[in-house]
């Protein structure tokens, strides 16, 4: 039995790299010889300024998104990072065998902090180490992730090793799994960079709730080049990008996309594309909004699924408190 697991900060939206990197690929992975978990990291969510009335309702949003993906509550333990305190406790055992130089290093640190001074958040700056202990709790073996979030998925392996040598066999060493094609959607308004939805402007991503005119108006207005055919070059990356993206979106092989395309330019491809988006995302977005209406099942959904992952981080933090020596 393998065990998979995977999160996502519910920090509001939610972008179509977010359902193509992580969400989909955890629905891909449920079944009966796997045990996946799948958790709203709310303690990550906190490592920026969040309004709380808002970070409530993001946390249902994401646990109601999840569920119209796919996920089933029956196959994969669905819960808030929060009620298992667990990972806080783990995360401060990490935290005192963790170098400040291994967390210097992180990219995504070292973006998000750029141009602020020593007032950004200890939480932000420790923020991979309680990932590692998300991960380490319960002795995951594989983590599907985006390609930005691999370089954390090393540091919990480096963690995992360094304690395993220090203490004794204690945690299993995770793989990062990134999918080939949709584990870096990138940037509409500038291909170069990932799509974030922590971005400047709205027009650089899609999020899964845009409506049809939105989406329209967002990939008309995307970057390409002067080029008129349409076919698939790593060198335009803007192209590159939205045939990606349409190849996820329809299921159909990028090849495929280009011979429908043969012999038009980027005016028909975009509306195409625009079309084929939404089509895609319509009916998930009905069904996020029936989840909505009903949050007492939600709740009680991400309750059961506490309860379920509570029972293997109680067993695990037990045993790191023996390994360590304050278990008396
Ligand atoms: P977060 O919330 O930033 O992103 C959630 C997931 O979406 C993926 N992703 C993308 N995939 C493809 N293209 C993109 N443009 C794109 N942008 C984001 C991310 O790689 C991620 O898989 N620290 C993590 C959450 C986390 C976690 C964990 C993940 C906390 N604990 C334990 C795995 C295991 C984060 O902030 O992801």
């Amino acid at each position: 039995m393998n065990r998979i697991l995977t999160a996502l900060q519910p920090s509001g939206i939610l972008h179509i790299g977010n359902l193509f990197g992580a969400i989909e690929p955890m629905v891909g992975l449920q079944s009966d010889e796997n045990e996946n978990l799948l958790f709203a990291v709310d303690y990550h969510a906190i490592t920026v300024p969040q309004k709380p009335a808002e970070l409530r309702r993001n946390i249902l949003f994401a646990a109601a998104t999840y569920l119209s993906v796919g996920i089933d509550p029956a196959k994969t333990i669905l819960f808030q990072q929060s009620r298992v305190s667990e990972h806080t406790e783990l995360a401060w055992v990490l935290n005192c065998i963790s170098h400040m130089g291994e967390l210097e290093r992180m990219t995504q640190f070292k973006d998000k902090s750029q141009g602020k001074d020593l007032s950004v958040s200890v939480g932000l700056f420790a923020y991979p180490i309680l990932m590692a202990a998300d991960i380490l709790l319960y002795d995951t073996n594989i983590v599907p992730v985006g390609a930005d979030q691999k370089q954390h998925v090393e540091l919990a392996r480096d963690l995992a090793e360094r304690f395993n040598n220090r203490f004794g066999e204690t945690f299993v060493v995770p793989v990062p799994q990134i999918r080939k094609e949709g584990a870096r959607i990138m940037s509409l308004d500038d291909p170069e960079k990932k799509m974030s939805k922590s971005a400047e402007s709205e027009k650089s991503y899609i999020s899964i709730m845009d409506d049809e005119a939105t989406v329209m108006k967002k990939i008309k207005s995307a970057m390409t080049d002067s080029k008129s055919t349409i076919e698939y070059d790593e060198k335009r990356k803007g192209l590159a990008n939205l045939l990606t993206i349409y190849s996820l979106v329809t299921g159909k092989h990028v090849n495929q996309v280009v011979s429908e395309y043969e012999g038009k330019g980027y005016g028909d491809f975009k509306v195409g594309l625009a079309g084929a988006v939404s089509a895609y995302l319509s009916p998930l977005q009905e069904k996020i909004k029936g989840y909505l209406e009903s949050e007492d099942a939600l709740i009680k959904i991400l309750d059961e699924g506490a309860q379920r992952a509570q029972v293997i981080a109680s067993k695990k933090m037990e045993l790191v408190r023996k390994k360590i020596g304050v278990q008396l």
